[in-house]
């Protein structure tokens, strides 16, 4: 029997060309609150959420050009250019940050809640229909970008989710993935 919530897992897929129109607050907040229902141990609350819209994904984008035209002084006005409107595909773009325990176990357990409230937030937007993907790349390590998004040096950028309404036409269906047999070792069974 279909399960709603086995078919959101195995129907998400990510969408990097999403459409301009923008997104209402509420179903961002909806999708956060989601985020947030991630596993997590002794329930530190390690992630943060920097939501941006409007100018705001401008202020990243020059923050992330300035460390692009740091690190390669041949860049040229056009390509500074590309680099600084880069969060502009989508009109959402979520930045999802850790707030790490001090103690190294703690640590990284708190960075796999993190990553378990991207995918939670991922099969949101999925559940409501909008296109997500999650972005990385060196943007996340730019102490630019970090101080452009108010992150203290312990912490994380995790990953940059951009959002939007699916444009028409796009083939949002998933890709075949192979089964998990091949990454799996069966035990006493
Ligand atoms: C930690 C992490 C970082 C990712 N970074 C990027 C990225 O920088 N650019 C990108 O296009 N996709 C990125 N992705 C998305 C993956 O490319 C995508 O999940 C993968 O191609 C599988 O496609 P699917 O999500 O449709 O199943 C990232 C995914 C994860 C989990």
């Amino acid at each position: 029997m279909p399960d709603p919530v086995l078919s959101a897992i195995h129907g998400r897929r990510s969408v990097g060309r999403v459409s301009a129109d923008p997104v209402d607050r509420e179903v961002v907040e909806e999708l956060l609150d989601a985020a947030v229902a991630a596993p997590n141990h002794k329930e530190t609350a390690p992630w943060r959420f920097v939501v941006l819209a409007g100018d705001a994904r401008g202020i990243v984008g020059e923050a992330h050009a300035q460390a692009v035209a740091r690190m390669r002084p041949d860049l040229t006005p056009e390509g500074r250019a590309k680099e600084a409107a880069l969060l502009d595909r989508a009109p959402v773009v979520i930045a999802c940050c850790l707030i790490p325990g001090v103690d190294p176990v703690r640590a990284r357990e708190d960075r796999d809640a993190v990553a378990a409230a991207v995918q939670n937030l991922l099969l949101a937007a999925h559940a409501r229909r909008l296109g997500a993907i999650w972005r990385t790349g060196t943007m996340t390590d730019e102490p630019e970008v970090r101080e452009a998004l108010g992150l203290e040096p312990r912490d994380a950028l995790v990953g940059l989710v951009y959002l939007g309404h699916l444009p028409d036409g796009v083939d949002s269906s998933p890709s075949p993935r192979r089964g998990s047999d091949p990454f799996t070792e069966w035990r006493g069974w």
